[in-house]
């Protein structure tokens, strides 16, 4: 339920030509965004399903990395708002023949394209191309630094359950060090006045992480009942270049979340994960499954929040109003 409460941050107007991270935005736009993607959730529920919004715009997804939700999200988002869209991997660009990524994003701008998504196993990838390309810049996620629609539709799912997250604990277990997610998730979640604790092993927690405002455990027993909202994270196997836990059993053990830790948790607290969810390492299966889990609500939201970040972006740059038509 999306209370008055929540409301009680005031709507700007939308001037950003490009999204590249939650640092940046304050909680006013980030509300905005979480408004809006309500008004296209309602969109959503509707037998006819699409919008004219984007109608001549042309969207390109540009994914160095793989993805599923995040994609098809995104394609799904552009379709719905009546936008051209395609989507292009990075294995099956000019890339691999070596053309640098400022030649490749500004070739494809050069086919009139409106705004490229793009996600990129370098930090400050999305950033760099938003230097000089007049299609506004999306980011997809950008190696280990942020991920801000993920962190937009994690904040919307919280909002939508609880109403508010000021004053709300929520705990990122998990790999913290590597996670782009992690990264937007506390951003977000700071400026909109929750209370947020890290845990994991003390190799997988960035040192000074605590400069962001957050509190540090290395034991789940610490946080798990005292926690409104327990956000589960995968252990990024693809981004350490180290071994930094004995074994995927060990960090099971410890720092998984099974239904036996459960039982010391609040009865209503919320099970999040952005997925892809390791069943059994980070996150028990029926946990993921069960009755807290809002884990395919997250995807749901993921599509809502999306129309509405290309939505405002178009709006920016065509100077119009930021009501939905
Ligand atoms: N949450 C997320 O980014 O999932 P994908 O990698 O499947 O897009």
């Amino acid at each position: 339920m999306v209370e008055a409460e929540a409301d009680q941050i005031e709507r700007v107007k939308w001037t950003r030509p490009h999204l590249l991270g939650l640092e940046e935005l304050s909680a006013q736009e980030i509300m905005t965004i979480l408004q809006t993607a309500r008004s296209f959730k309602g969109v959503l529920g509707r037998e006819i399903k699409k919008v004219p919004a984007l109608r001549g715009r042309t969207v390109v997804n540009f994914f160095m990395e793989p993805s599923t939700r995040t994609r098809t999200s995104f394609e799904l988002a552009a379709k719905r708002l009546s936008a051209d869209v395609m989507s292009i991997s990075g294995s099956a660009s000019s890339i691999v023949k070596g053309e640098t990524l400022r030649d490749t994003a500004q070739n494809i701008e050069a086919l009139q394209v409106d705004m490229l998504v793009i996600r990129h196993s370098e930090a400050g990838a999305p950033h760099f191309l938003a230097k000089f390309l007049n299609a506004s810049i999306i980011n997809a996620g950008d190696g280990s630094h942020e991920h801000p629609t993920q962190g937009l539709l994690d904040l919307y799912t919280i909002w939508e359950k609880r109403g508010s997250l000021d004053g709300l604990h929520v705990a990122i277990l998990g790999d913290i060090l590597f996670s782009r997610v992690a990264r937007s998730d506390i951003w977000g979640l700071k400026k909109l006045g929750a209370k947020v604790t890290v845990c994991g092993p003390p190799t997988l927690i960035p040192p000074g992480i605590e400069r962001l405002g957050v509190e540090v455990t290395h034991e789940l027993g610490d946080i798990v009942p005292h926690a409104d909202v327990i956000n589960l994270l995968r252990i990024q196997h693809e981004r350490q270049k180290a071994i930094l836990f004995p074994s995927v059993g060990e960090y099971a053990r410890f720092f998984g979340l099974t239904s036996e830790r459960l039982k010391d948790a609040k009865k209503d607290v919320i099970i999040m994960h952005p997925g892809p969810v390791n069943r059994g390492v980070e996150l028990a299966s029926e946990l993921a499954d069960g009755p807290n889990s809002v884990i395919l609500d997250q995807v749901t939201n993921g599509l809502a929040v999306r129309m509405a970040v290309m939505f405002l972006l178009n709006r920016a740059r065509m100077g119009g109003e930021d009501e939905l038509d």
